[in-house]
């Protein structure tokens, strides 16, 4: 019989994980303690924009009109219990208040209510990214008879339903003598998934790593490119040509080369933190030291794109000054606006007296609640209206394809700076722009 499945939280991850689930042809639960997600999933919508995502729901929530009808949310984790044969809980593991540390509470909480519910034989399966040691101690909550794997998920926001789908790598942490665990798994991400994915199996320990050293080391190409971009604005370089030309070396490679403002959201600067904060307790914490520069290149990069529109704006203060920021979410395709490096730079500039107005093609209404005093636009267009310099901090698609030359006819003065250079400079100089982008000479 097919096993059924269970998928605890339905955030990005978790709501993802379950609509993949059923379109695998699984049985599947999802159960989240918010009703009000529950409620909005249930209709087949997301409380998030997730290219994709909306459609795989529709495709398979139960009660929607030609839907697969494999998908069903609850609240109730007696209902849990009883439904599944593979649990996988995916709740967040946020940074806690003022500490590098993580909080796991969620995560405890989530294994505490399934141990009272869990069926004997039933399989649970973590996907959080959690400080390694974690599995080994949940593990021992979960009562006699009910094994733990751990599997971490490396989506990426805007690619979350490709992701899971199709994987680059599959990683099962198991327990010695866990091999009921790993052909469980097997079994679940038989084809289509698994197909051509590879499936590595290791220990508890090292499944956990896996997540936090991939993070950090995206993070760690992140700030590499940035630094050498510091360095090339002070000698008067190209950082774009230089990541160009070093990323053809197959060693290297060409992604997550890009310099600009830097890396954020909910997962890089997070998990870099809390893996310093765990080598801490365990010993290591020298073997990371690095891990803390390459936070605060990564958190200077901010502040140096403030001073560039400081600059451009003849270099003293921004009282009174009129500043046009296209971009709020962390990265495009996304409205996601956790530690997001557009919304600070915004933040900074208008602490410091600078009339601000944000316009992003879907982070508007989260940027809002964030950051409610700031001043929002319905379009770039009306964003740039009047603006003493425009800055480009988040590389949606919308602001490459925007005419540069109908800007300029409604800017105060046509000063483009590129935080993620990903503009076409010529383009916008053509059109009668400065345009200026971090890591790159002057024209
Ligand atoms: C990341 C990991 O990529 C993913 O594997 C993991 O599961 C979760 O964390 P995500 O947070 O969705 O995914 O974003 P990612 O695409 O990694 O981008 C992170 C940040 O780095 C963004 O702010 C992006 O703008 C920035 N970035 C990325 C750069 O500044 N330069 C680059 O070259 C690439």
């Amino acid at each position: 019989m097919a096993l059924k499945i269970t998928v605890i939280g339905t955030g990005y991850l978790g709501a993802t994980h379950a609509a993949a689930m059923a379109e695998l042809g699984f049985e599947v639960l999802g159960l989240d303690v918010v009703p009000e997600k529950i409620e909005l999933l249930a209709s087949g919508r997301v409380p998030m924009y997730e290219p994709g995502l909306e459609e795989l729901l529709a495709k398979h929530v139960a009660g929607i009109e030609g839907s697969s009808g494999r998908l069903r949310f609850t609240s109730s984790w007696e209902e849990v219990g009883a439904f599944g044969d593979v649990h996988f809980v995916c709740v967040n593991t946020p940074q806690k208040h003022g500490e590098y540390a993580c909080d796991m509470s969620y995560v405890d909480a989530a294994f505490t209510s399934l141990a009272g519910v869990v069926r004997e034989g039933a399989l649970v399966v973590g996907k959080s990214t959690v400080p390694v040691g974690s599995a080994e101690r949940l593990a021992a909550l979960l009562p006699e008879g009910v094994e733990l794997a751990w599997n971490p998920e490396f989506l990426r926001e805007g690619f979350a339903v490709q992701d899971t789908l199709r994987p680059d790598r599959i990683v099962v942490g198991v327990r010695r003598h866990g091999e009921r665990a790993e052909k469980t798994l097997r079994e679940v991400y038989a084809v289509p998934v698994g197909e051509g994915s590879p499936f590595v199996v290791t220990d508890f320990p090292t499944a956990e790593l896996v997540k936090t050293a991939a993070n950090s080391f995206l993070a760690t190409k992140i700030s590499f490119i940035n630094a050498m971009a510091e360095v090339c604005e002070a000698a008067g370089g190209d950082v774009a040509k230089l990541a160009e030309a070093i990323g053809h070396d197959d060693r290297i490679g060409a992604k997550f080369l890009r310099a600009g403002i830097g890396f954020g959201g909910g997962c890089l600067p997070k998990d870099i933190r809390a893996f310093m904060a765990r080598a801490g307790e365990l010993g290591a914490d020298q073997a990371l030291t690095f891990l803390r520069e390459i936070d605060s290149i990564n958190m200077r990069r901010r502040g140096q794109m403030v001073e560039m529109a400081r600059e451009a704006l003849g270099g003293s203060t921004f009282l009174g000054r009129r500043v046009a920021v296209l971009g709020a979410t962390f990265k495009p395709d996304s409205d996601d606006v956790r530690d997001s490096p557009a919304l600070n730079v915004a933040g900074q500039i208008h602490l410091q007296g600078g009339q601000v107005t944000v316009y992003d093609p879907k982070g508007m209404e989260n940027a809002r609640r964030l950051f409610p005093t700031l001043g929002y636009a319905d379009s770039a267009l009306e964003a740039v209206r009047g603006a003493d310099v425009v800055l480009h901090l988040t590389e949606w698609r919308e602001f490459r394809e925007l005419d540069p030359a109908e800007l300029a006819k409604v800017v105060a003065s046509p000063v483009v700076l590129d935080g993620r250079n990903a503009l076409d400079g010529e383009r916008w100089r053509a059109a009668g722009w400065t345009y200026r982008a971090m890591g790159r000479p002057r024209a």
